[in-house]
């Protein structure tokens, strides 16, 4: 290892069991020499598994859901006591949507349910990016990063309103990243990453095949859930501080394909 994240401390919002994106980042922070607190919504607690990922990397948990001013106010405070100071990197690694997971269409859906996956995937960065923000928690030069998918740039129909969150999530990066940056040198991206087999992925209907179809197309394949912690630690760490307002594929080259030679085969 690198020591890319020595006497850094961070906050990581999102890992909910061995599988999640945020559960290898938080091993690969504690591997790069990071402290940091382990946030998840109080639900996702219950299951118990972020006990043993606090234990492996000598990190307290505090439990927040993400859509709560009052919940994210009091992880803020309490993390930079923890920590003993600001924060120098969060990770945001948090989707729902209600409409997918009650079957839905997406020409058709219950629009609380809507409401409720935007806050949830999108507003709930915006409300993060506030409490942050106001409460000057992040140190000069420090990285916000949250996970996103292409579905914000192209149709994939059975991601559903995910779509549209994700494209809200990516818009607020680059609102809030402006203010971030002027007025306390922070940097805050998104990370667009490829289909990885972890609850939420999964939890999109034809996973399976589309997982397949994505490795197909991507002249390097998809990326895997450790190798998205990988760029994580590098967007997080001080290799990178003038990146800042981008949507950052990390996909294999999945984006810029047209068609592939796998592909074609199928069709010839
Ligand atoms: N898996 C994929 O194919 C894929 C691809 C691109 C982007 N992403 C994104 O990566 C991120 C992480 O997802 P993952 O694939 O690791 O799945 P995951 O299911 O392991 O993680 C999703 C997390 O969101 C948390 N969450 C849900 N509601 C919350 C709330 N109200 N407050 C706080 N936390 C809440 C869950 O508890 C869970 O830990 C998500 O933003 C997802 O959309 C995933």
């Amino acid at each position: 290892m690198y020591n890319l994240l020595k006497g850094k401390k961070g906050i990581i919002f999102g890992a909910l069991n061995q599988h999640s994106i945020a559960w290898k980042t938080a091993q690969r922070a504690h591997e790069e020499g990071a402290e940091f607190v382990l946030t998840n919504a109080p639900a996702a607690m219950r299951m118990g598994e972020l006990d043993v990922l606090a234990k492996k990397t000598g990190s307290q948990i505090i439990a927040a859901d993400a859509t709560s001013i009052d919940d994210l106010e009091n992880l803020v405070e309490k993390s930079m006591e923890i920590l003993g100071g600001k924060i120098d990197f969060v990770l945001h690694s948090i989707g729902m949507s209600v409409n997918v997971r009650k079957g839905k269409s997406y020409t058709d859906p219950n629009y609380d349910f809507t409401t409720k996956g935007w806050d949830v995937s999108a507003v709930s960065f915006h409300k993060l990016l506030n409490v942050l923000y106001k409460k000057e928690a992040m140190n000069p030069w420090g990285s916000i990063v949250a996970l996103t998918y292409m579905a914000a740039q192209r149709s994939f129909p059975d991601y559903n309103d995910m779509a549209d969150n994700k494209a809200y999530l990516e818009s607020i990066a680059r609102s809030f990243g402006y203010f971030f940056g002027r007025d306390h040198k922070v940097r805050v991206n998104t990370i667009s990453q490829s289909p990885t087999p972890t609850t939420a992925g999964t939890g999109v209907k034809g996973f399976d095949g589309f997982i397949t179809y994505s490795e197909k197309m991507s002249p390097l394949g998809n990326a895997t859930a450790l190798e998205c912690a990988d760029y994580t630690i590098s967007m997080f760490s001080d290799l990178t501080k003038k990146v800042t307002l981008q949507n950052l594929f990390h996909d294999g080259g999945f984006s810029n394909m047209g068609v592939s030679d796998a592909v074609m085969e199928r069709f010839e």
